[in-house]
């Protein structure tokens, strides 16, 4: 099964796709950490894709593609994965499934206002170590600053500053939200209320979730 998770910045897409991860077993594939990973270390895909993610827009098409090919061919994702963040044009969404053509494809659409967003990464934080994500509302870390994981001193995203996260809503709307027309239009899109609790968000995902694997395994047997 592949799991897709559409959503504006902020809707919830890594906390959603890390539950998924731990309770599904699925991997998940986060566009935003492995070019901000790649960007930490300075790779050439890094230095190219610093500016764009840094003016809160896009980065090209061809270089996130190939960023989640190379990911594909890992290995560990023939039992099905989780995109977290990717698609985001219908150009990436077309080279997706040219990509990997296996059709049992359950899009996930996490809605959440804008004031909601706003607030939530205002109070983001991140372990540059292990990209562990805190809120200081919602999930804060134990000790002040700290990650619980490793007591690395945690930081803001640079894009979470309110003008780049204007801008990233406004790049949301412009060129990924008419993904949720195209994946409803196939029969994939599932839309789930985000601007509640974590727990309230997730069992939302599961009955999704649950319902199309019994679906699958109905679909297997009649085979
Ligand atoms: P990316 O890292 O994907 O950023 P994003 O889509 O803007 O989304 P966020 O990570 O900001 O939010 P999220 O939905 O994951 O929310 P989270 O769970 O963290 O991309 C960054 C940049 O990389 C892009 O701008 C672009 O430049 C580039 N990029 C990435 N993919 C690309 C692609 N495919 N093509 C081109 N460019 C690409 O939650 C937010 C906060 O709220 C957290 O603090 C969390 O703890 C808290 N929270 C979550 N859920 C709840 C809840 N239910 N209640 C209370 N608090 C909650
Ligand atoms: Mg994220």
């Amino acid at each position: 099964m592949r799991v897709i998770l559409l959503g504006a910045p902020g809707s919830g897409k890594g906390t959603v796709g890390e539950l998924i991860e731990r309770v599904y077993g699925l991997p998940r594939i986060a566009t935003g950490d492995l070019l901000r990973r790649a960007v930490q270390e300075k790779t050439p895909l890094g230095r190219k894709a610093a500016e764009s993610i840094g003016r809160g827009g896009l980065v090209p098409d061809d270089l996130v593609v190939a960023l989640v090919r190379e990911r594909l061919d890992a290995g560990d994702t023939g039992g099905g994965y989780v995109l977290d963040g990717f698609p985001r044009t219908i150009a990436q969404a077309q080279s997706l499934e040219a990509m990997d053509p296996r059709p049992a494809e359950v899009v996930i659409d996490i809605e959440a206002d804008e004031e909601t967003i706003i607030g939530r990464l205002e109070a983001r934080r991140l372990c540059p170590r292990c990209a562990a994500v805190y809120n200081l509302r919602s999930q804060p870390p134990r000790r002040a600053d700290l990650c619980d994981e490793d007591d690395e001193t945690l930081i803001r995203r640079d894009d979470d500053h309110p003008e780049i996260v204007r801008k990233r809503l406004r790049v949301y709307h412009e060129q990924t939200e008419r993904l949720v027309a195209y994946y409803a239009e196939k029969g994939a899109l599932h839309r789930v209320a985000g601007g509640g609790t974590v727990d309230e968000t997730f069992a939302q995902v599961r009955q999704v979730l649950d319902r199309a694997l019994a679906g699958a395994g109905k679909e297997q047997t009649a085979r």
